[in-house]
Formats: C-alpha cells, sequence, structure tokens
C-alpha cells in the first residue's frame, strides 16, 4: 500500500478544501516532516514517498535490507535527480547480531575506455565530455548491488521490494516543488531529446502539485519485476541501453552490463573518543578520509573549543591534510594498491596532526601528502534504515551530478550516470568538484572511479548509535565528519548536527567553503587573521551543501530518532 502517495494526495486535497487542519499544518512546519522519533523503525531520506515505501516494507515483515532496496528502487522514480536504476553506489549493512558488510555496486569504466579518453590532441581535458551525454556514463550497478544485498540478507522476495518502485512509476507521484524546480532547470536534460520530453514535457514544464507518471520506466521497472535484476545487464533492457549507446557514440557495450559484477566489501573500521566506526573502504576514499581526519582530531580536546575560531581552524588543516593524501593514494583497491591501513592508523594521524600549526593556515601549495607506508601492515543520496530488530542500513548511491551524464536510454526511462568524472582525466586538473587527483584514479577499462561517498555507522560498547550519509561530492566526507564532531563532541541532538552550518576544506584548492552564517563575524576574522583564504563561491556553486539522512539510537531506551537535513525537502519517518 502506497501511503505515501496518498498521504501526499491526501494533504493537497485537505490544504484546499478544510480550512480546520490549518493547525495541524502549523505543527507539521514546526516539527517535521526532517525528525521524527519511533520504537520499531525508521527511514530518513531525501523523500517522503520514499521513506514511506521503507516503513511499509518493514511492516510487511520486511528487514532494514529489504527496506532499504526498496528505497533505493522508489527513489529511482521520485527523485530522479539522484536515485537511479542507471548509477551505483555503496550500502552498509550492519546486522543486530553485531555483523557487518558493505555491498560495493560503483559503476565501473566501460572496456573501451582509456586514461586520455577525456584529452584533445593538444592533451587538454575536452570541456564537459566527462560530465555530459553518452561519453560520461559508467557502467551502471545500483541494480545488480541493490538485488545483491537483498538475496543476501533480506528476507522478502525481490518482487515485493520492486512492486512499490513500479507502482510509484505507472500510477505517478505528486511533485513537489523542490523536484518540480530541479527538473525545470535542469540544463542536462534539456540537452538530450528523450529526456527533455519525460522529464520536461518538451517546455511545458511540470508544476509542484502535478501528478507525474513515468510509463517507460514503469515498464522496465516491471519487466526487472517479473525477470530479476539480471534482465537490466542481460535482457531487453540492456538490449535498448546498448542500443542507444550505439546509435549514439557511447562506450557501453552488451558484453560490459553482461561482466558488470557488484562486490561484498569488508568495511573499514576506526574508533572515536570511544565509539566505534563502520564506513566505506576504497573505492570510496569516504571512509578512510573520514577516519584519518577523526584521528587526527582526538588528540586535541575539542570539546572544551566550543565554537571557537580554534576549533574550525583545526577542522580546516586537518581536512586540508587528509584530502592531500586522498589525491595521492587512493583508487580502485582492485587496481592500485591502497595504503588504508596506514592512512587509518592512529600512529600515522599523530605524526601528520604533528605538522598543524595552531597559530597559522598552512598554505596547500607547500603540503604534500604524508608517508603512510611505514604504517603499512585500500547529486547523490543518502539514506539510513533502521528495523524493529536492530538491523542497520546506511545506502549512498548516486548518477554523481543532478540527473547525471542527463542522459535518458531511450524506451526505458532509465537516466544515465556521468560517473566517469570521478576518474582523474588528467592528473593535476581539477574535476566537477574541483578535486586535483592523482595516477592511482586514472582510467582503466573496468576499474571503479575513485568516490567520496562516505554511508557510516556508528556503536557504543556493542550497540548501535548512529547511521549516517549524505551527498555532496567531496563535502560528504567533511559533513559527515562535522556531524559526528557535533554530536560526540558538542552534545547536539542529530537534528541541530545536522542543521548546524558547515565548512570545507579539500587541500586544493587552497580555500575554505564556508556555508551563509557558518561562522560569527569575529570568528571568520580571527581564521582570516590565521592565513585562512575564504572562496567566493562554493564549489558546489550553492550556499548550502548536502543533505544529510540519519537515524540516532536512544542507547538507553532503544528509541529510534530520525532526523533529514533541513536543507532539502527529506523526511525520517519511523512507526
Ligand atoms: O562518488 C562521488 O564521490 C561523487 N560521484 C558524488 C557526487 C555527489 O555527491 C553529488 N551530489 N551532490
Amino acid at each position: 500500500m502506497l501511503f505515501g502517495v496518498r498521504s501526499r494526495i491526501g494533504l493537497a486535497a485537505a490544504a484546499m478544501v478544510m480550512t480546520f487542519f490549518v493547525p495541524l499544518a502549523n505543527a507539521q512546519a514546526q516539527y517535521g516532516p526532517q525528525r521524527n522519533r519511533a520504537a520499531h523503525g525508521m527511514v530518513a531520506s531525501a523523500d517522503s514517498v520514499a521513506s514511506q515505501v521503507g516503513v511499509d516494507i518493514m511492516k510487511q515483515g520486511g528487514n532494514a535490507v529489504d527496506s532499504a532496496v526498496a528505497v533505493g528502487l522508489a527513489l529511482a522514480v521520485t527523485y530522479p535527480a539522484a536515485g537511479n536504476l542507471g548509477g551505483g553506489g555503496f550500502m552498509l549493512v550492519r546486522l543486530a547480531d553485531g555483523r557487518s558488510t558493505v555491498f560495493d555496486f560503483r559503476e565501473t569504466a566501460p572496456a573501451a575506455a582509456n586514461r586520455n579518453m577525456y584529452l584533445d590532441k593538444a592533451g587538454n581535458v575536452v570541456g564537459d565530455m566527462s560530465l555530459v551525454g553518452y561519453r560520461a556514463v559508467g557502467v551502471p550497478g545500483t541494480v545488480a548491488g541493490l538485488a545483491m544485498a537483498q538475496k543476501k540478507y533480506g528476507r522478502l522476495t525481490w518482487k515485493q521490494v520492486v512492486a512499490p518502485a513500479r507502482r510509484l512509476a505507472e500510477q505517478g507521484f505528486l511533485l513537489t516543488n523542490t523536484l518540480a524546480n530541479s527538473l525545470r532547470t535542469s540544463k542536462s536534460l534539456a540537452h538530450f531529446p528523450d529526456s527533455r520530453l519525460i522529464f520536461q514535457r518538451n517546455g511545458k514544464f511540470y508544476r509542484e502539485g502535478e501528478l507525474f507518471r513515468q510509463p517507460e520506466l514503469a515498464l522496465t521497472l516491471k519487466r526487472l519485476e517479473e525477470k530479476g535484476p539480471r534482465e537490466f545487464y542481460e535482457g531487453q533492457t540492456a538490449a535498448l541501453i546498448t542500443a542507444d549507446m550505439k546509435r549514439n557514440g557511447g562506450l557501453i557495450t552488451r558484453d560490459d552490463l553482461k561482466k558488470y559484477k557488484p562486490v561484498e566489501r569488508v568495511p573499514l573500521k576506526g574508533t572515536y573518543r570511544g565509539y566505534d566506526i563502520l564506513t566505506m573502504p576504497p573505492p570510496s576514499s569516504g571512509g578512510a578520509v573520514l577516519i584519518e581526519m577523526l584521528n587526527m582530531l582526538e588528540k586535541y580536546d575539542v570539546r572544551a573549543m566550543g565554537d571557537s575560531s580554534d576549533y574550525y581552524h583545526l577542522m580546516i588543516e586537518v581536512m586540508r591534510r587528509a584530502f592531500a593524501d586522498r589525491a595521492e593514494f587512493m583508487g580502485d583497491p582492485d587496481f592500485v594498491k591502497v595504503p588504508v591501513k596506514g592512512l587509518t592508523s592512529k600512529a600515522y594521524a599523530t605524526k601528520i596532526a604533528a605538522t598543524i600549526d595552531l597559530a597559522h593556515a598552512t598554505r596547500s601549495g607547500t603540503l604534500r601528502h604524508g608517508d603512510p607506508a611505514p604504517y603499512e601492515s585500500s547529486e547523490t543520496t543518502h539514506y539510513s534504515v533502521v528495523d524493529a530488530q536492530g538491523n542497520a542500513v546506511s545506502t549512498t548511491y548516486t548518477l554523481n551530478y543532478s540527473f547525471g551524464s542527463g542522459v535518458t536510454a531511450k524506451g526505458t526511462g532509465i537516466l544515465l550516470n556521468d560517473e566517469m568524472d570521478d576518474f582523474t582525466s588528467k592528473p593535476g586538473v581539477p574535476n566537477g568538484f574541483g578535486l586535483v587527483q592523482g595516477e592511482a584514479n586514472a582510467i582503466v577499462p573496468h576499474k571503479r572511479p575513485l568516490s567520496s561517498m562516505t554511508p557510516t555507522i556508528l556503536t557504543k560498547d556493542g550497540k548501535l548509535f548512529m547511521v549516517i550519509g549524505t551527498p555532496g561530492g567531496p563535502t560528504i566526507i567533511t559533513t559527515v565528519l562535522q556531524v559526528i564532531v557535533h554530536v560526540i563532541d558538542q552534545d547536539r541532538s542529530l537534528y541541530d548536527a545536522i542543521a548546524a552550518p558547515r565548512l570545507h576544506q579539500q587541500w586544493l584548492p587552497d580555500t575554505v567553503d564556508a556555508e551563509s552564517f557558518a561562522l560569527a563575524k569575529e570568528v571568520r576574522l580571527a581564521l582570516e587573521a590565521r592565513g585562512h583564504l575564504f572562496s567566493r563561491a562554493s564549489i558546489l556553486g550553492g550556499n548550502s551543501y548536502g543533505s544529510a539522512q540519519g537515524i540516532l539510537i536512544d542507547l538507553k531506551t532503544g528509541i529510534r530518532i530520525g532526523a533529514s537535513d533541513p536543507r532539502q525537502s527529506g523526511a525520517a519517518i519511523g512507526y
């Protein structure tokens, strides 16, 4: 039963005819839908309809993994900027009995890709070839990855978890203001006739409150529902995607799709002030950079620093150092050796933290990556799910930029990613997120591009404590860092920890991105006096970033407290 669709329709109707509902509406504006408390299960995602799908699946007897898979598929319908079938991502699972695992369904480079594919004859990076259009697309992993997780740890059938998404595509759902706006303003969608027709109605743009149906996507989901997930890689869907690739100069072939394999990996582990951290190993840089930063912070009395300029200075310097290591050492562990153990060791953090000058900003240009070898013995969306038994799932998956490459594979309704831009197009040349990357992340056929996605789970004395993650390119890692520090060192509620303004530094460029109102004027002046340079425009082109979706478990009562980032219109829904 799609309560979410119903309630969105119901709310719209109620708003029109029943004025006595106004006090209720006010209460909603005040308390939700960004946060919630519940005794059994909780889903926090960037879209309320998808969150409700996840809750309904748990009420039908599904566990957190079933729920997370259904949410992932539903977001592909209701949150097309990042939810996807045509992209990839990571799902971190911690079962109630303490076992944990991650599913890596990151896209891979097609067999015909090569390290110079985005360079012209003179060796310069060509415009936005790695970001827009058919050449930007990596081999999608989402369907295979979600199916692998569901088969291994889910309780329901594949059909049961696909059905809600298929119904949403078939019957449609009411467009929020946010989604209607993003469809209207997307330049990449406007480039491609199929995308322009499906998502922009050829210029007669969808408006808030309209029913948005996606019949081709519904047929694709129906094929997946009936024939199983391999249909995407070997069936009619694969045939449609590759035919469209062929017509338009894309590289992905039938063989690329057939060969795609998700990988189950061991989560990366760290600790911070008595909390245990489970997070994403390479091919994400997220987990290793997060743990390296937390290890450095642990050397300092962060709690005593409060909201002072000392605190922000330390945060910036820690970020700068860990991101310098990211650029040098990280790539797909199936292709390059990533010194993860060294990078995440406490002893290495002690050595790197010792280079921090508490009085002055270090110029990034003078800073080189460390040497972890001696310590070595590898628009996006996030959603978090906890079920009644205490199983937890933290998933971040993506098309990379909003609506990915802008391409909808003809006849499928599937938007395809532009994940190839996460590779190093050319060492030393910044990618779309301004990241200057190295050799370890060069393009090689079948290799996975380095990611920053950081699905994370915290436990305390073996008990589940927090499930967290966010979109935001490289700011993903620093956002997860700041939410954790806000909760553990500053005793903020999860909602306040997520809502609090954030800042970001990524080694290069040598500037600090601060959200509007992140810093009191005197703090900013004190930081400038220490030599910090503030960027005028965020690397993400806006004033705020991220859309963190978290769940905190009250360690005494077991109550699940969900929080959805107020920067976007998601919802944490529990039962
Ligand atoms: O994997 C990565 O790091 C990027 N493709 C994530 C992109 C992203 O978060 C965009 N959302 N704002």
